[in-house]
């Protein structure tokens, strides 16, 4: 066997390693995003692709890759591929779940903390000479023990989310677009509606993939029916919630504050965002540990392999481009 590959980025050594004992792999040195032109070209006469959320997989790229078995990619979210036109011209695309849920749930209970506890202000300050000692208003924040959790999706991530909060005795508040008896018998959580959860939560996270329908999930109308007092986290995609109207909020101190990971145009980030305290940023690291993006590299190859040798990927996202496979 030798098959021909590229890969879109530098990834974890063991996932490249495993991919050159079958194939001819050519890699993106370079550490940054492919430009279009730069895509269309390297993805021809490639059997397979590993790619990565940062690249745009449209038509244009498909219709590039004239042999491509397979678009293997690295993350779970795969709103960065045109998959109807994958699944159109009979190539396998997939993805990485599971490996990065408790990362990306332990990074959603970072931004929470960040942001109750104002840790980056307070760090800010720390450094630059203002602690002049123990006061009694300094850096007031929000306590999380005891409080009112609303998750807003209850996939692997939003339930592993939940799980964690019960360290912290909080009642637990879900919604998603139907119920979902694992999260409740995991986490001891109530479906409500979008609206209740807004309105009861002290804390609502954000736990759904990027569709059509959940586009400016949030704005300015749910941000009003959330408490002055709540925390709004986002580690799912950017174009949930709408920036504009979240800075707003929080410019207003309608919420008291958000720990965002992802962003509506990364890696742009909404300048009044920037602008703001009440905010914690992060730079969409929620799978961002050595073990886990090495497990998401070793997957994203083995799933390559498998479409290769004409195997069904164990995380295959268009079972339907198999009976069209190339
Ligand atoms: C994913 O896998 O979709 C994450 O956003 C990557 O960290």
């Amino acid at each position: 066997m030798d098959y021909s590959v590229y890969v879109t980025r530098l990834i974890p050594r063991p996932a490249i390693e495993l991919l050159e004992k079958d194939c001819s792999v050519e890699l993106n040195n370079k550490d940054r995003v492919l430009t279009k032109r730069e895509l269309v070209q390297k993805v021809k006469g490639k059997d397979g692709i590993l790619c990565l959320l940062t690249d745009t997989i449209d038509g244009e790229v498909i219709e590039a890759a004239d042999k491509a078995r397979v678009f293997a990619n690295f993350a779970v979210g795969y709103d960065n591929i045109d998959v109807d036109a994958a699944t159109r011209r009979g190539i396998l695309v997939t993805n990485t779940p599971g490996v990065l849920t408790d990362t990306t749930a332990e990074l959603a209970w970072a931004l929470v903390f960040a942001a109750a506890r104002r840790l980056p202000e307070a760090d800010r300050f720390t450094r630059e000479g203002k602690f002049s000692g123990w006061s009694p208003t300094l850096f007031l924040g929000q306590d999380v023990t005891g409080k009112t959790l609303g998750v807003v999706g209850a996939g692997r991530i939003g339930t592993a989310f939940a799980e964690k909060s019960r360290g912290f005795r909080m009642k637990v508040l879900y919604h998603d677009i139907e119920r979902n008896t694992d999260f409740e018998k995991h986490t001891g959580g109530v479906y409500v509606s979008l609206e209740t959860l807004l309105k009861e939560a002290d804390v609502v996270s954000i736990h759904v993939p990027l569709t059509e329908a959940t586009v400016h999930l949030i704005g300015k109308d749910e941000l009003r029916k959330m408490k002055r007092t709540a925390i709004l986290v986002n580690t799912s995609r950017g174009p949930v919630v709408n920036e504009t109207d979240l800075a707003e909020a929080l410019a207003n101190n309608e919420i008291t504050g958000a720990g965002l990971d992802v962003y509506e145009q990364e890696p742009r980030i909404h300048p009044a965002l920037l602008a703001l305290d009440n905010v914690v940023l992060a730079p969409h690291i929620g799978s961002a540990s050595v073990e886990t993006r090495t497990k998401m590299g070793v997957m994203a190859a083995e799933n390559l392999l498998a479409a290769l040798r004409g195997e069904i990927p164990d995380n295959l996202v268009n079972p339907e481009a198999l009976d069209r496979r190339r």
